[in-house]
């Protein structure tokens, strides 16, 4: 028996792809440690309640020693109820013939009350990571939403964009990936992010020494910024348990620390390299005391500004297409 209180965590889109891949891990205790027990709050539309309390059922025969417990609900007042980290994935997908105003729109729709209903009933420490697309821009609502929660506690989901990119780097360089540092994931979760190796090392040894600038360039970054729409292609649906791996990457490091490394992480700017404040962008981060904060101090070439000012710059106008419809307060 622990006496330790319950940490609770709430999942939105719990009955979707990512969902069904995240749970099972977040109550075996690889996000928060297998010492730490877990009370799960599900939140979905009311058509997948059903399926989300299939979710459960499985998870109460894993007989996960954290899971205390798993409640489904289709009314966000009682998902995000005391809710210590709340995982932000369900959204809004793109259809045919919806213009991107359609998709900012529909899914302001749905941040907008869920950043409402953090803001008063969440736990006073909340974290938030949101996964659901377009995330940067879906977690600014959120936060906008929740005027009394501090701006760095609502975070978007890059590390599965870092972690490709680490994957990437090991692949071209035949070591693994835990030997891969200093990657830096910069701006957008999109086509327009930018995977930065400038500062990045293998094995202690500079990337940029180690890699052609052409392969960087024609083959690195087009890659990572598209893996995306390769999974798209090739498996037939987007990325499912490789995000629901980055968002327990994510979650561990704020929690308990990255220390000796960095990491990325879409978090609101404080101006740092430029970007404008209060944009949530992604910045390669250290988390420490369960804070993220920018690494500070890095050389920006020419090369590097202008991706990074292209992203940011894709980012302010997802701004101010949402400000526009009136949905930023
Ligand atoms: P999915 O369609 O399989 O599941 C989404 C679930 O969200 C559905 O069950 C749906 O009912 C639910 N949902 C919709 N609106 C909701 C609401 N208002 N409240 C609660 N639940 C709601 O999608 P998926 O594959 O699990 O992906 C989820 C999101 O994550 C998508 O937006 C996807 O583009 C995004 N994604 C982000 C990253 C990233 O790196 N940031 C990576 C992969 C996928
Ligand atoms: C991914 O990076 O895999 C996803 O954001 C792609 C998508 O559009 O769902």
């Amino acid at each position: 028996m622990t006496d330790q209180q319950p940490v609770t965590v709430t999942v939105t889109g719990a009955a979707g792809q990512i969902g069904y891949a995240l749970l099972f891990r977040i109550a075996s205790g690889a996000m928060l440690g297998e010492d730490v027990p877990i009370r799960l709050r599900l939140l979905e539309v009311p058509a997948a309640v059903r399926a989300a309390e299939g979710t459960a059922l499985e998870l109460a025969d894993c007989a996960f020693g954290p899971l205390v417990s798993v409640d489904v609900t289709d009314r966000p007042a009682e998902a995000f109820d005391g809710a210590d980290v709340a995982l932000l994935v369900g959204s809004r997908p793109r259809t045919a013939g919806m213009e991107r105003s359609d998709l900012l729109e529909a899914n302001a729709g749905i941040f907008g009350p869920q950043g409402r209903a953090i803001n008063d009933h969440a736990a006073s420490g909340v974290r938030v990571l949101v996964v659901g697309n377009p995330a940067n821009t879906n977690a600014l609502i959120a936060a906008t939403s929740a005027p009394d929660v501090p701006r760095e506690r609502f975070t978007a989901m890059t590390r599965l964009d870092h972690n490709r990119a680490v994957a990437q780097l090991a692949a071209r360089l035949g070591c693994r990936a835990s030997d891969v540092d200093g990657v830096s994931i910069w701006g957008n979760h999109s086509a327009t992010q930018y995977p930065d190796v400038t500062h990045a090392t293998a094995g202690g040894q500079p990337v940029p020494t180690l890699v052609e600038q052409d392969w960087l360039e024609s083959e690195f970054i087009p890659r990572v910024a598209r893996r995306g729409a390769e999974i798209i292609d090739v498996r037939g649906a987007s990325s499912a348990a490789s995000a629901a791996s980055a968002a327990v990457d994510h979650v561990r490091d704020w929690v308990h620390g990255t220390p000796g490394r960095w990491t990325s992480a879409g978090v609101a700017s404080d101006g740092s390299y430029g970007v404008p404040e209060g944009l949530v962008s992604s910045f390669p981060v250290r988390s420490e005391d369960g804070r993220f904060s920018i690494v500070q101090g890095l050389d920006i070439p020419a090369f590097s500004r202008a991706r990074i000012d292209a992203s940011v710059a894709e980012l302010e106008a997802e701004r101010d297409a949402v400000r526009g419809l009136g949905l930023l307060g």
